[in-house]
């Protein structure tokens, strides 16, 4: 059997392989960028559309099973590369996606779930940071164990001002906890708050990002709608409890991300119900049931899933490591991981449309 006739065979196998976000074959995508063997081993190059960090786990499962059929004895090497993308823009230049976390009503666990967010991004291999600008109750310090940590804007020689964020577990984090004093938060408004606003969106370097996580403050006011028309966001998730009051809320944040035609990538119920530990198999619907996929099929958005009450995701998260991170192949790990590759597919399907839609820009 001749070389080419071989890497022909390999060909129309990797062109059937279906990239699962997207729901369209390697082929339709175009996607298969080169083929190259050299001795006994088979380089396979993709360029997909990002984020690529789970795609390319997949893909490269399904080539390695598609060579070791076709060629025993032969070893393949998959390089999945970032269809160029363009993140050219004066704010938050270096991030490629950026994740709006929201809820309508305060203390449904929207920072703790932003915290997991980010942890689960961060454990798929990415560039992650995390940005919290609630003002009145700033919770990622805490739930990063950064209580202490400043940051401080240093004027550059050119004159600009540059402020950097803090890390911790490899995620970049910057909170609103860090640039205000001690129990400012009371007092905190007008210029002082647009300066402080200006500091965490306009002066601080993040460096190149795949996902910056913004932990929205609580609501749906003047604050929240200036932020989102402010910044380039990818997508916003929705955080909500089942009880009918939470779920009120989560319309008018539906109703707000419409009217500034921010895409919403879903809706995550939390606190959805309660496994207890000595009790494995029961499930107390504390809150009531099926709230979140209620409102999800009403307004046509995605249901992300449940997340449970958790004793040891609330230890973790007060206690400055996020459960994700903490204990990764927890159930509840689980259940934010596989939440979380849910965001990752939709943030997939927008950017594909982005780019279908400036390829077409072109040809026109
Ligand atoms: N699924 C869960 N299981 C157990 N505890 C949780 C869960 N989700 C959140 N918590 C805990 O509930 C408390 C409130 O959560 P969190 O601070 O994330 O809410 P929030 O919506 O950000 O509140 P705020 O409106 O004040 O910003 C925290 O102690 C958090 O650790
Ligand atoms: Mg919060």
């Amino acid at each position: 059997m001749s070389k080419e006739i071989n890497l022909n065979t390999l060909r129309d196998e990797i062109y059937k392989i279906t990239d699962k976000d997207l729901g369209l074959t390697i082929k339709e995508l175009n996607a298969l960028s080169d083929i190259r063997l050299e001795e006994n081993t088979v380089q396979i190059y993709f360029d997909l559309i990002q984020p690529i960090h789970l795609i390319a786990e997949e893909i490269n499962k399904e080539c390695q099973s598609i060579v070791s059929r076709l060629f025993p004895g032969i070893i393949a090497e998959v390089i999945v590369n970032e269809q160029p993308f363009d993140i050219n823009r004066d704010i938050l230049g270096g991030v490629k996606n950026l994740i709006v976390v929201a809820s309508g009503k305060g203390g449904v666990g929207k920072s703790a779930i932003s915290a997991n967010i980010a942890s689960a991004l961060s454990l798929t291999g990415a560039a992650v940071g995390i940005l919290d600008a609630d003002v009145y109750g700033p919770s990622q310090p805490t739930m990063f164990d950064l209580k202490d940590a400043k940051i401080f804007a240093v004027e550059q020689p050119d004159g600009k001002s540059v402020a950097y964020p803090t890390e911790r577990y490899g995620i970049k984090v910057a909170s609103m906890g860090f640039v205000m004093k001690q129990d400012e938060a009371a007092i905190v408004r007008g210029p002082m708050l647009a300066g402080y606003f200006s500091m965490l969106f306009e002066q601080i370097e993040w460096g190149a990002l795949d996902y910056l996580v913004f932990d929205l403050p609580p609501g749906t006011g003047d604050i929240q709608l200036t932020l989102t028309q402010k910044i380039p966001v990818t997508g916003s998730v929705i955080v909500t409890t089942p009880q009918e009051i939470a779920v009120a809320d989560v319309r008018r944040s539906i109703a707000m991300f419409n009217r500034v035609n921010v895409d919403i990538l879903g809706v995550i119920e939390n606190m959805s119900y309660f496994v207890p530990p000595d009790m494995p198999d029961k499930k107390y619907y504390i809150f009531g049931e099926g709230g979140g996929k209620k409102i999800a099929e009403d307004y046509k958005v995605n249901f992300l899933g449940q997340v449970p009450l958790n004793i040891q995701m609330r230890e973790n998260n007060d206690g400055g490591k996020p459960i994700v991170l903490a204990d990764p192949e927890n159930h509840q790990s689980k259940i934010l991981r596989e939440i979380t590759a849910k965001i990752i597919s939709e943030i997939r399907k927008l950017n594909y449309k982005k780019s279908i839609d400036s390829d077409l820009e072109i040809s026109i």
